[in-house]
């Protein structure tokens, strides 16, 4: 591949089209293994062990040639439908407390997804991203696939996991959801079929956790792990974790205020699904938010299935998903 020149740090960049073409011409050139069942319009790929639409393989590819991060900037790290955008409300929300303590938090009038960027994407606009005023950036990539400068430097990583068989049912609502109108639903037990032969957008799901817990048992102090269901149950607890984790702890004085209700409020699926901004047709963050849901969509032998596999493949980690 022909080597980039890069404008110096913080300004925009504009890599040409050709590099972009370049990173599509690489993955096209591949014939990578590709599965229908997800999504009749565009297949997944099997690259470098994982399923990924092309779009994002092409992306991530230009990102990992391009993208360059400093040492504050966070990145927002998960699998589709773990949890992303609570998450990223909260450290949004977090960082930005004492900024927009007299003024409208964005997270009022925006997606958290819109309140910052998207390494994918937005990296081919800027590979300099996060350049905004909160050094923020947000991927679903695999870890083994993240840029080098994102391992290299001294930037920390937030990633969010989420018991499967809840993922798996906000999975396939969400993609149901994002099919025309008049477009069957994705047949239930073929998607499931699919997810337990580890073949879902960024799977085999347990790979994906696994490449993240690893490296925060390797460095806690660049990765901070969270599951969705421990948030849930102490929103607090790990609400101050990740304030102290990102460098802006919660003060006593600040604990006094009620400043950690405060953000969790804000934060709260309640109040976010209530905004009209989410409120849309569009939106499809915000469903139920609940643990425990798959039991709406799932039998128990369904549950118990999706429980074996994790079990054996997360055995000798230390990582369970057991409640
Ligand atoms: P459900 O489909 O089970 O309701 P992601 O943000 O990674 O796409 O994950 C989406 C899931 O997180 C959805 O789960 C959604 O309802 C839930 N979610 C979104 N915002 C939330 C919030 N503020 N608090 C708790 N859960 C939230």
């Amino acid at each position: 591949m022909e080597p980039l020149s890069f404008p110096s740090e913080g300004k925009q960049a504009s890599p040409t089209l050709k590099t972009l073409e370049t990173c599509k011409k690489i993955i096209s050139s591949m014939s990578l293994p590709e599965e229908n069942g997800w999504n009749d319009f565009q297949p997944l790929c099997f690259y470098k062990g994982f399923w990924w639409h092309p779009y994002f393989i092409e992306r991530s590819l230009f990102a990992q040639e391009n993208f360059k991060v400093q040492p504050r900037d966070i990145f927002i790290c998960s699998s589709p439908k773990t949890g992303t955008t609570w998450l990223k409300a909260l450290t949004f929300a977090t960082l930005t407390r004492t900024h927009f303590k007299n003024s409208p938090s964005p997270l009022l009038s925006k997606v958290s997804h819109d309140c910052m960027p998207f390494m994918e994407i937005d990296c081919i606009e800027n590979p300099f991203i996060p350049a905004n005023d909160f050094p923020l950036c947000a991927t679903h990539v695999p870890f083994s696939s993240l840029p080098k400068s994102v391992i290299d430097s001294g930037c920390k990583i937030i990633y969010i996991c989420r018991d499967p068989k809840d993922s798996f049912v906000s999975l396939w609502h969400h993609t149901n959801k994002l099919r025309p109108k008049n477009n069957e639903k994705i047949c239930l037990e073929e998607a499931f079929e699919l997810y337990c032969n580890g073949k879902s957008p960024y799977g085999p799901y347990w790979e994906h956790v696994l490449g993240y817990w690893k490296a925060s048992l390797e460095n806690p102090d660049k990765l901070l792990f969270l599951k969705y269901e421990d948030m849930m149950r102490d929103t607090a607890f790990y609400l101050k974790k990740l304030g102290e984790f990102i460098g802006h702890p919660f003060s006593l004085e600040e604990e006094k205020e009620a400043a950690v209700e405060e953000v969790m409020r804000l934060c709260s699926f309640k109040h976010l699904s209530n905004l009209e901004v989410n409120k849309t047709e569009k939106s499809v963050f915000f469903r139920k938010g609940e643990v425990g849901d798959w039991i709406s969509l799932l039998t128990l032998e369904m549950g118990e299935r999706l429980d074996n596999i994790m079990e054996e493949k997360l055995s000798g980690s230390g990582l369970t998903f057991k409640s």
